[in-house]
C-alpha cells in the first residue's frame, strides 16, 4: 500500500517532469556500487559567489539533477570535508553543489532561545538563497569553462537539498521560505534551533541518524534532532537510526581524525568507516534517483534487512 502510494506520486511527477525536462540522465545500476561517471571537481570562490562553492559533476556531457548540500558541525566543517561522500553521491549521475554552512557568530545559548537568533537565521538564509540563485544563472557556463567544452547541463528543476547536521538550519528556513525550489530534502543527521513550526508543505523527505550522535560528546539533541524532523516533516517521510556509528563518519578521513581527536562528538573507533561512507552514498543515491530521476528505488531504503547496516528504528509515512 505504502509502495503504491510512492508509484502513484512518482508516476505523477515523473509525467510532469518528461513534460518539463525530458532526458535527465538516469542512474540503473545498485546505489551502493560506485557509480559509473567520473566526476570533475569545481571550485568558486567566495569573491565570485555569494558563499564559497564546491561542485562535483560528471565529466559526460549529459543533462543532470541537482543537489544543493550544506554542511554543518559547528560551523568548522567546509563542503569539501564531505567530498568523498558527495563525489561518490555524483558519481550516480548529480551535479552537486557543495556550500559552507555559515555559524552563527558567538551566540550564546539564551541568545539562541530568543527572538535575536530569528533575525540572525533569516540573514543567512539570505545568503543561501542569493547563493542558489547565483549557480541557477551561473554554474552551466562555469563548468561548459572549465570542461571547455558545452552541453552539460545542471537541470535546476530537479533539484534536491541536503545537509549534515546544522547544515539544516538554514536548508529547513529555504523550504520554509519557498516550498517549490525543491523537490526533495535529504537530511542526514540533522540539527535545527529554529525548526519550530510543523511543515505544511509536500516534499519527499529522508531523515538519517546515528546511535552515538546522541550519546555524550553529543553532537545532537534529540530535541532538535532526526525524530524531530521526522515528526515536524509532512508525508512522504522516512527516518532511520543506524546502530554502532557517530556523527563524524560521514566526514572524509583526516577531518574524522580530528574530530576524533578533538573528542567534539562520540565516535566508534572500531567502525569500517568506507564500508559507513559508502551506505551514506547509496542510500543518499537510492532517495534521490527516486525523487529526481524518476527511478524507483525505493526498496533499497524500505528493505531495512538488505541494508549495509543494522538499524536501531525505521519509521516510514509514504501512504499520502
Ligand atoms: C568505490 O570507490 C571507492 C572510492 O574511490 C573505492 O575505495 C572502492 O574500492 C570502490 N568500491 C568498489 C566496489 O569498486
Ligand atoms: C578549448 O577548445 C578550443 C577549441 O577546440 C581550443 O582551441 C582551446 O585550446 C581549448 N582550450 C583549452 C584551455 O583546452
Ligand atoms: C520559489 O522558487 C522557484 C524556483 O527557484 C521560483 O520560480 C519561485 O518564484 C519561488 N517562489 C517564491 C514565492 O519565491
Ligand atoms: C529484502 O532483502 C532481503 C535480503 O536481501 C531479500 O531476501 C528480500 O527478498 C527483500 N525483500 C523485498 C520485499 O524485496
Amino acid at each position: 500500500m505504502d509502495r503504491l502510494a510512492w508509484v502513484v506520486l512518482f508516476a505523477t511527477l515523473m509525467t510532469n517532469l518528461w513534460a518539463t525536462a525530458q532526458g535527465i540522465y538516469v542512474d540503473n545500476g545498485n546505489p551502493y556500487d560506485n557509480g559509473t561517471l567520473e566526476v570533475q571537481t569545481l571550485s568558486i570562490s567566495q569573491h565570485d559567489a555569494p558563499l564559497l562553492t564546491k561542485v562535483y559533476y560528471p565529466k559526460k556531457i549529459d543533462t543532470y539533477a541537482v543537489l544543493f548540500f550544506t554542511g554543518g558541525l559547528l560551523g568548522e566543517i567546509p563542503a569539501e570535508s564531505y567530498s568523498d561522500v558527495l563525489k561518490a553521491i555524483a558519481s550516480h549521475g548529480f551535479v552537486v553543489i557543495g556550500v559552507d554552512y555559515l555559524p552563527l557568530a558567538a551566540v550564546s545559548k539564551n541568545e539562541r532561545d530568543s527572538d535575536g537568533i530569528q533575525g540572525q537565521v533569516g540573514d543567512q538564509t539570505k545568503k543561501y538563497l542569493a547563493e542558489l540563485q547565483w549557480v541557477t544563472q551561473h554554474l552551466e557556463e562555469r563548468i561548459a569553462r572549465q570542461l571547455n567544452q558545452t552541453g552539460l547541463v545542471p537541470a535546476f528543476d530537479h533539484l534536491a537539498v541536503s545537509c549534515h547536521s546544522a547544515g539544516c538550519d538554514p536548508i529547513v528556513d529555504m523550504t520554509m521560505q519557498n516550498h517549490t525550489f525543491s523537490k526533495a530534502a535529504l537530511f542526514l543527521e540533522p540539527f535545527s534551533y529554529n525548526f519550530k513550526t510543523p511543515v505544511t508543505f509536500k516534499m519527499s523527505a529522508l531523515m538519517l541518524g546515528t546511535e552515538l550522535s546522541t550519546q555524550k560528546p553529543a553532537c545532537i539533541y534529540p530535541a532538535q534532532g532526526y525524530d524531530h524532523f521526522y515528526d515536524f516533516w509532512k508525508c512522504p517521510r522516512i527516518v532511520m537510526n543506524v546502530k554502532g556509528h557517530g556523527h563524524c563518519e560521514i566526514l572524509n578521513p583526516a577531518t574524522f581524525e580530528a574530530c576524533k581527536f578533538a573528542h567534539a562528538c562520540k565516535i566508534n573507533p572500531d567502525s569500517d568507516l568506507k564500508k559507513y561512507r559508502n551506505f551514506i552514498q547509496g542510500i543518499s543515491a537510492a532517495f534521490l534517483t527516486t525523487t529526481l530521476q524518476g527511478r524507483d528505488k525505493l526498496q533499497y531504503i524500505t528493505n531495512t534487512t538488505a541494508l549495509p547496516v543494522e538499524l536501531l528504528e525505521f519509521k516510514k509515512d509514504l501512504d499520502c
